[in-house]
């Protein structure tokens, strides 16, 4: 079955872009990535998404986060269709964004990663992509997916919240509680023993005593 489920390895694909032609794996490098799809150029709400994902490249770089969009159209097209990007942020309309843009013109790689949605049709009736986030770790496997139709616009500011808590995990090795911000206290994972966790946590273990009497809800400030 096409598609990519957690754990996975990212495919070490080659592909035509607004950057020239890359090779996936030595795109990724050593650093983390992030893969997104969108429905079609000239769209209206893929224009705001990555007008925004222009925005905020800055801050994927601070995390050592390699950008790269996907879109089933043409080099040519996503070049043109920069310009309308960069002149909807109120900039300059260069034929550039902060990051490539891949031509999947025959699907071929939408199919690969499942990223088509059946629901939503070009005029010739061909599926179009939908909105697939996936985030791989430096070891090239994937820590996240999102999965969106074409008609609801991503929040980018979220990603980069999931992408903390991701590095926080793979760094630090805690979770983070619901409707966790940067700054806030995070959570030990179930699976580290009290003793351990002292140790780790030199600012502290917290626990929250529960009806059950299972000492499970353990919080620590966020580590730096
Ligand atoms: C959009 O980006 O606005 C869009 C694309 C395909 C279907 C629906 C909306």
């Amino acid at each position: 079955m096409p598609g990519l489920l957690l754990g996975d390895e990212a495919p070490d694909f080659e592909a035509d872009t607004t950057q020239g032609r890359i090779r996936f794996h030595d795109f990724l490098g050593d650093s983390w990535g992030i893969l997104f799809s969108h429905p079609r150029d000239f769209t209206p709400v893929c224009t705001t998404e990555l007008g925004r994902a222009a925005q905020l490249a800055p801050e994927f770089s601070k995390r050592n986060v390699k950008m790269i969009a996907l879109s089933i159209d043409s080099v040519q097209d996503h070049l043109s269709w920069c310009k309308d990007v960069n002149a909807y942020n109120g900039e300059q309309p260069a034929e550039k964004l902060p990051f490539p843009i891949i031509a999947d013109k025959n699907r071929e790689l939408a199919v690969k990663l499942g990223m088509l949605d059946p629901d939503e049709l070009d005029k010739d009736g061909m599926p179009l992509t939908a909105r697939v986030v996936f985030i791989f770790g430096p070891d090239k496997k994937l820590k996240l997916s999102i999965l969106y139709p074409a008609t609801t616009g991503r929040n980018f500011d979220e990603i980069l919240r999931v992408l903390d808590s991701l590095q926080l995990t793979a760094y630090k090795k805690v979770a983070t509680p619901v409707d966790w911000k940067p700054g806030g206290s995070v959570m030990v994972v179930p699976t580290l023993p009290d003793e351990e966790a002292k140790k780790l946590f030199p600012k502290g273990v917290f626990t929250k005593e529960l009806p059950s009497g299972k000492k499970y809800l353990r919080y620590t400030p966020q580590p730096e």
